[in-house]
């Protein structure tokens, strides 16, 4: 069994225990949609690009601290296939934020043990990145104590026609009668086929909606919704998450 250091003395959720036996609360794959950068930003009368700089600071300490509290995987939704929509020079900040944090956090990832993996059509991103991701995804490949799964130009919907195109082929080949497909075989065609059942999704800054994220993979998850914007989520945050998790009575459908 991990367990945590003493949090004797400080004001976290946890606070009295002199050690918490398990700071996940049994969550093995917590996905995180990171909303409020550019509100975060105009609260502070400063540019949104300088918004999404401080999202990357929280996205880097949040992978650190889940790390440490025993998270088996961390999905991340960094740029969904709507994003492109957004002004030119935005999508542009975006992609460079993506590049410089892939080089520069690529040896602590190592250091860690934390296997870098991508969901969604990540190869209609720029040459260059596409060369990052997939040096990234083969050097961190055996890492085994945590995933980080980033998605980049990831939609739900477009994930889901891309497997029931992959399910159609494999029918087309005579692989596979129509009336055997089943939701495992749903489940193995996805992005997310290789990664344990998706726990708990939470959503920041106050928006209460999906927004084409994880839709298959979210049908018996625990949804969290807070009013904190990206840029200041924190362990704090993150433990208030996991507690209330902890608390939540979960009958998939059973009673
Ligand atoms: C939403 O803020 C945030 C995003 C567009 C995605 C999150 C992106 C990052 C944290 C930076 C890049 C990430 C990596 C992993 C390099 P928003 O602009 O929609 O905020 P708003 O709703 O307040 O305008």
């Amino acid at each position: 069994m991990r367990l945590a250091p003493s949090k004797k003395g400080s004001s976290d959720p946890n606070e009295g225990a002199a050690q918490v036996a398990d700071p996940a609360h049994g969550a093995r794959h917590i996905a995180i949609i990171m909303d409020g950068n550019g509100r975060w930003a105009k609260k502070k009368h400063l540019p949104r690009a300088l918004g999404h700089k401080k999202g990357v600071e929280a996205v880097r300490n949040i992978v650190r601290v889940a790390g440490e509290m025993g998270i088996e995987v961390m999905t991340l939704y960094a740029f969904s296939s709507e994003n492109w929509s957004r002004p030119a020079d935005e999508v542009s900040d975006l992609m460079g934020l993506l590049r410089q944090y892939i080089q520069s956090d690529i040896d602590e990832f190592d250091e860690n043990g934390v296997r870098l993996k991508v969901i969604g059509n990540y190869k209609a991103l720029d040459s260059d990145i596409v060369a990052l991701i997939d040096n990234a995804l083969e050097r961190t490949a055996k890492n085994d104590r945590m995933t980080l799964a980033i998605a980049l130009n990831y939609g739900a919907q477009d994930e889901m026609l891309r497997a029931v195109q992959s399910i159609a082929a494999a029918v087309k080949q005579g692989e596979l009668e129509p009336d055997q497909i089943n939701i495992s075989h749903m489940s193995s065609a996805l992005d997310t086929a290789d990664l344990p059942p998706l726990d708990l999704l939470i959503r920041t800054s106050g928006e209460l909606r999906l927004s084409n994220f994880l839709l298959w993979q979210a049908a018996y998850s625990e949804l969290y919704f807070t009013d904190t914007l990206w840029p200041d989520f924190d362990k704090r945050e993150l433990q208030r998450a996991l507690k209330s998790f902890g608390d939540r009575d979960r009958r998939f459908g059973g009673r």
